[in-house]
């Protein structure tokens, strides 16, 4: 029984409480268990959780403030945290064989479909397995003010974990940011965006070989581009709608689906786009705001964006909706005005004056990296360069403080996204980048048959690192790969 669309309420993921703030650092504590929520109206689903709820509950974090989560794994298999766009000494950053294993379990060596699980971490001793039930992740979040978000990243595993709810949003925030005068506090609203499916029985469908999601990875063949699901979930509710005031709004937007691409618009009920102004990307805010009135958004990447109600009348409506999609794929969500009200926020000209701007010239190294279709486990496979993930092998070694051109090249959609660092785009296919490009980014879109270059100085932290494709089918079938700061 599916609602009729924008219906729903939209729900706000809570804020996590700390557990204390003492000596500089906030710690959480988050409890990864099976819960059964309430998605469709009336209807349980069983999901895997941050806490009980999908999403997971919110870190509110200040730059350069240290976070420690403490996660505790209560659910059947081992799981892995990575916080996405965090720049994380390689120790936290969620490496897929450095798995924190499932309470009450015993043997030491869950079968990790290839490779050798925390071969090379170095932290995962199967004598100390008991400890392994939780896992202290430490996050420095010296970085830009951004939205970041958590999930799981258990090698192999990722895509159907995802998909069970193990996802989270995080913010970082800082004083300069504050001081723009950009819509807060109501009128700043998270979007995680992330279609799913559902079975006759409420629970989710997820074409998984091994639905105990412990042994065999992968999925049935229709999927290997990728799941997609038929049901359109922001904050975890079915195409909800939000009552809003007629004034400006701040959209911190999520693309969480494991693989479905969206072009967002946002239409009146008289057919008019509102113009959707984005202030900032993946890594933080725009040198200047970009005018969109199509938005394209690709798994993990964000968009940080003013949307502005005050030309809607009173009970209008403003759907936002995905050109990409078809019959009820097509509806996101929708805002319905529900008053007029003073409105005095700003959308400063100049948003942030200090981002890098590397130049070709910078670069020691020109990389280049094919992301294409192929044969791993003597199936299909997703390769970078021609290989599967191992986790065993180095693929690429930077110095740290390098800046290096990375030329991505793509058969079909890939999504790439780099651990660590945040990058900005160069080109694609030899052209100028797209609007949609500006700023630090941590994921790019690669449409098929594109060559997009981007360009980053790999400062931060030494250590192992990921790139992978975030369709995240693709990167359990093996599209991922290693790079090493040293
Ligand atoms: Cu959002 Cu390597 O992940
Ligand atoms: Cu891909």
């Amino acid at each position: 029984p599916l609602p009729p669309p924008f219906q729903v309420p939209l729900p706000i993921p809570a804020v996590a409480a700390p557990v204390s703030t003492s000596g500089g650092v906030d710690r959480y504590a988050i409890t990864q268990r099976e819960a059964s929520v309430e998605i469709l109206p009336g209807v349980r689903t069983p999901l895997w959780t941050y806490g009980g709820t999908f999403p997971g509950p919110t870190i509110e974090s200040r730059r350069g403030r240290p976070v420690t989560v403490t996660h505790r794994n209560e659910l059947p298999v081992p799981t892995v945290v990575h916080l996405h766009g965090g720049r994380t000494p390689a120790a936290s950053d969620g490496y897929p064989t450095d798995l924190v294993l499932p309470e009450g379990r015993q043997d030491a060596t869950p079968h990790m479909g290839h490779g050798m699980p925390g071969m090379h971490a170095g932290m995962h001793d199967p004598r100390a397995v008991v400890t392994s039930l939780t896992r202290d992740y430490t996050f420095p979040l010296d970085q830009r003010p951004t939205l970041l978000w958590y999930h799981d990243h258990r090698m192999d595993f990722t895509a159907p974990a995802i998909w069970r709810g193990l996802a989270g949003l995080q913010i970082v925030r800082d004083d300069a940011e504050e001081a723009l005068g950009l819509p807060a506090g109501r009128r700043e609203l998270p979007l995680m965006i992330a279609d799913r499916a559902f079975a006759a029985d409420g629970g989710l469908a997820y074409p998984a070989l091994d639905p105990t999601l412990r042994e065999r990875p992968g999925v049935t063949d229709p999927y290997l581009a990728g799941v997609l699901g038929d049901v359109i979930l922001v904050n975890g509710a079915p195409w909800p709608v939000h009552e809003v005031d007629a004034v400006r709004y701040r959209l911190r937007i999520l693309n969480a689906s494991n693989a479905r691409h969206y072009e967002l618009e946002a239409v009146t009920d008289d057919g008019r786009r509102l113009d959707l102004v984005q202030i900032g990307a993946d890594q933080g805010l725009l040198a200047a705001p970009v005018t969109h009135r199509v938005l394209p958004i690709a798994p993990a990447e964000r968009y940080d964006v003013i949307i502005d109600f005050s030309g809607v009348p009173v009970g209008g409506r403003v759907r936002v909706l995905n050109r990409l999609g078809s019959g009820r794929t097509r509806d996101v969500l929708a805002f319905r005005v529900a008053r007029t009200a003073t409105d005095g926020s700003r959308v400063p000209r100049t948003l942030a004056a200090d981002l890098p701007a590397w130049r070709r010239s910078d670069a020691v190294r020109v990389r280049e990296f094919a992301f294409r279709t192929g044969r791993m486990r003597g199936g299909h496979g997703w390769l970078i360069g021609g290989l599967p993930f191992d986790p065993a092998r180095s693929d690429v070694t930077v110095g740290l403080g390098d800046v290096e051109v990375w030329r991505l090249i793509a058969d079909v959609h890939h999504p790439v996204h780099l651990h660590l660092v945040g990058f900005r785009v160069l080109s694609r296919n030899g052209r100028p980048p797209l609007p949609h490009d500006a700023g630090l980014k941590d994921t790019v879109s690669l449409r098929p048959g594109e060559a997009v270059e981007i360009i980053t100085r790999f400062d931060g932290y030494r250590g192992r690192y990921l790139f992978h494709c975030h369709n995240a089918e693709h990167e359990d079938m093996g599209m991922m790969a290693n790079f090493e700061v040293v």
